[in-house]
């Protein structure tokens, strides 16, 4: 899928993202900074930024406004994904090792710190006048997605788990920083109150749909993904997937989902044994259901907005880019 808009914003956010990290060059620290620069070479679709910057063009300021909150919310993905890595035991990321594989865990972990802060040198740049603001949704967004991930790590161990928790989660996991980075574009931009409450609750919505997809693609994606694929079956993660297969399957299935339950002994029959109980359940296609609902609700918000056609033409695509992307 491709639109000028992507391309042009993705490519701002970059340029402005390796000048800002120019100024701590990857050999100095003793590997603190190298594998920042690692990480954030190997891509990524910057998708935190692009919003952004979106969101504040939308409000009708020119995207500058917002470079610093861009910059702020994609350093601080980032972070959150090197630590992830280390709690989901992730060997890939983005078709390479992960920074805890190719270094060590207390690099990975020290190196995430460093990106943490990263993210709030560069939040400093935004205007004065709206930096209180801006501070104040990030770091809010920063507790819940520690929330999440606490979640997200115990719900390994529960067989209660049940949908509205899953949607909480990943709720507070995912959503709630696609919202802060549509949010901070908006009061970068200089928007209401009540409009910013819209652009979080258009980026809530978009969040949900895009972390289903990141469930589906985890177990049903190919290549491109660059990640492991199965690693959420492998680590007993409680998806939509999973509930709606236990919830949902024969008996079979839910025979197959307990005994492997806590065993990785054989990764290869127990990933192809769970997506195959979940495919015959009909996980996918409830999934992508329940992934239209939220789109739907996400559209609802767009048209609050009453945004010109252009920049609704915009989000109509990032809307359909959440939910169809195979990376
Ligand atoms: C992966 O995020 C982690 C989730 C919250 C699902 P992305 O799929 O946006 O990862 P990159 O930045 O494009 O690699
Ligand atoms: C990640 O969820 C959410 C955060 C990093 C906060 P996942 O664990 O599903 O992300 P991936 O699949 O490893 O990218
Ligand atoms: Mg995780
Ligand atoms: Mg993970
Ligand atoms: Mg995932």
């Amino acid at each position: 899928m491709k639109h000028p808009n992507l391309n042009r914003l993705k490519s701002k956010a970059d340029a402005a993202l390796i000048a800002f990290l120019n100024r701590w060059p990857a050999d100095e620290g003793d590997g603190l900074y190298a594998p920042v620069h690692y990480l954030m070479q190997l891509g990524g679709k910057r998708l935190r930024a692009v919003l952004a910057l979106s969101a504040a063009e939308a409000e009708g300021r020119p995207l500058d406004v917002a470079m610093p909150g861009a910059m702020g919310v994609e350093l601080f993905h980032n972070f959150t994904l090197m630590h992830d890595d280390i709690m989901d035991e992730a060997p890939k990321r983005r078709g390479q090792d992960t920074v805890h594989t190719k270094w060590d865990d207390s690099t990975a972990i020290l190196s995430g710190d460093a990106m943490y802060t990263l993210a709030h040198i560069a939040f400093l740049e935004l205007d004065v006048q709206v930096l209180p603001r801006a501070l104040q949704l990030f770091n809010q967004t920063a507790l819940e997605v520690c929330l999440g991930q606490q979640s997200d790590m115990a719900f390994e161990e529960r067989q209660d788990v049940s949908v509205e928790e899953y949607l909480e989660m990943i709720r507070l996991k995912t959503s709630v920083l696609v919202a802060a980075s549509l949010g901070v574009g908006a009061i970068a931009a200089g928007a209401s109150p009540e409009r910013t409450a819209i652009w979080i609750e258009l980026g809530e919505q978009l969040g949900l749909a895009f972390q289903m997809q990141d469930d589906l693609l985890d177990t049903f994606g190919g290549d491109a993904v660059g990640k492991q694929i199965g690693g959420d079956i492998l680590a007993d993660k409680k998806t939509f997937l999973r509930l709606y297969t236990a919830e949902n399957g024969d008996e079979e299935a839910r025979r197959t989902l307990a005994s492997w339950d806590g065993n990785r002994s054989d990764a290869a029959a127990k990933i192809e044994a769970i997506r195959s109980a979940m495919q015959a359940a009909g996980a996918e296609v409830a999934a992508k259901e329940l992934m239209s609902e939220q789109v739907g609700r996400a559209l609802a918000c767009l048209d609050r907005l009453q945004l010109n056609d252009e920049h609704r033409e915009w989000f109509e695509f990032l809307t359909g880019l959440v939910t169809q992307r195979e990376s």
